[in-house]
């Protein structure tokens, strides 16, 4: 009975368990091209031996709780996995639940590792204020430090760092620390956020490890929360035992609106770089500007690392220092009209931030000085928008504010 359903041989059941029982209609050939979405918590088994081997072994011998395992979790993390050059890949609610499932993997109480002050500020609080509550102390340099580093890695768990640092957009030279790592026998793990694997695949520069916010270049449109963890078996097979008895798992649907947004990563990160390029050098010159950072603009430091380990692109992500510090940039950020003032990066919509007041609050003035954050400093990550229209918004914002 083509397009009809199967009614169930079960007519004396009463109406409500024919509710939660209903009948399924008959399977047909044709399958969905659409990743399908597998919302389901739990998963039946008609072989009782079946169900105890899925039981015990957790992951491979079938889905029993999403917890565990989820398929449509399972084919996201397959999917970033190959894009990165990974064997495997672990999938978390957040990129911070991933980050700190890293952390709390690799080091126990009395352990310390190493990373780059270039980092978001919600590493550098796990780092700085939480960590040190499980007796986990990090020790940071800034990423150009190589001699620093190398001295601090005696003894030391891991080294992290991000490909493209959040938010002065500096390039991590990740050749370099992959082999100050390798020297010392410890991990490189990379926050590949900023970059994502359309830029940068650290992997192929020496690090053991990826991790990503997948809340912002990954997904793309700024609707889901997710992280993942890109690495060998043995590296996630700890994080997937941690982030299970932490239940830090993403959801099959963010896992699902991130496999949906992976598909156009690569037109949109290529078009998020050439109209951060620019916009960038659109606002170089401007009066308003005390300085625009972008490490594919002509004379930006960065310029060099962008050529080896981007492809010569700067990424989405700019900074801008508005000149006449805080209360411009406030003036500045409140007479956008297109770019909008909020948190996040990485999606369709321009945004922008004023670091000292949203995203860095947790970095004193000195540690804001030693980043390189100043008080008119500004994330802009450029969206699909048309680039002359966000330039245009930004100047006349810069006009008006001055
Ligand atoms: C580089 C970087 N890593 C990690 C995170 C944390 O990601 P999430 O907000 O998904 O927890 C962010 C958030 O902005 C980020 O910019």
């Amino acid at each position: 009975m083509p397009g009809g359903t199967s009614l169930s041989p079960e007519p004396d059941r009463r109406l409500q368990t024919r509710a939660v029982h209903p009948p399924s209609p008959p399977p047909q050939p044709g399958e969905p091209l659409a990743l399908r979405l597998d919302p389901s918590t739990t998963f039946s088994f008609s072989d009782a031996g079946a169900f105890a081997r899925a039981s015990a072994e957790k992951v491979g011998a079938g889905y029993t709780y999403s917890r565990w395992a989820n398929p449509t979790v399972d084919a996201f993390e397959a999917a970033v996995a190959d894009l990165e050059g990974a064997a495997e890949a672990e999938a978390f609610s957040s990129g911070m639940a991933a980050i700190a499932a890293i952390f709390l993997s690799m080091c126990s109480s009395g352990d310390h590792f190493v990373a780059a002050r270039q980092v978001y500020g919600g590493t550098h609080e796990l780092m700085e204020s939480r960590l040190p509550r499980y007796g986990i102390s990090a020790r940071i340099f800034d990423v150009s430090d190589f001699a620093g580093i190398a001295q601090a890695l005696e003894g030391a768990r891991l080294l992290f760092c991000e490909t493209i640092g959040n938010p002065r957009v500096q390039v991590a030279d990740l050749d370099k620390l992959g082999a100050l790592a390798a020297e010392a026998g410890v991990p490189l793990v990379v926050d590949n956020t900023f970059a994502s694997p359309v830029l940068c695949r650290p992997l192929e520069h020496g690090a053991s490890a990826v991790v990503h916010s997948a809340t912002k270049f990954l997904g793309g449109h700024h609707d889901l929360l997710g992280g993942i963890v890109c690495a060998d078996g043995a590296f996630v097979r700890e994080l997937q035992e941690l982030g299970r008895d932490f239940g830090a798992t993403l959801s099959p649907f963010n896992a699902w609106l991130a496999v949906r947004g992976l598909a156009t990563v690569g037109l949109r990160v290529d078009r998020s770089c050439s109209s951060a390029l620019a916009v960038a050098r659109s606002l170089k010159s401007h009066a308003g500007v005390a300085a625009v950072h972008y490490p594919a603009l002509e004379g930006d430091p960065g310029k060099n690392l962008a050529e080896k380990l981007l492809g010569g692109m700067g990424g989405g992500v700019l900074g801008l220092e508005v000149a006449g510090g805080r209360e411009r940039a406030a003036r500045f950020q409140e007479a956008l009209r297109l770019v909008t003032p909020a948190a996040s990066l990485g999606g369709h919509h321009s945004l922008l931030v004023h670091a000292a007041s949203i995203t860095h609050t947790q970095l004193s003035p000195e540690e804001l000085e030693s980043a390189g954050i100043s008080e008119g400093f500004c994330r802009l990550s450029v969206g699909l928008e048309d680039p002359a229209d966000i330039a245009s918004d930004l100047i006349c914002a810069l006009d008006s504010s001055g």
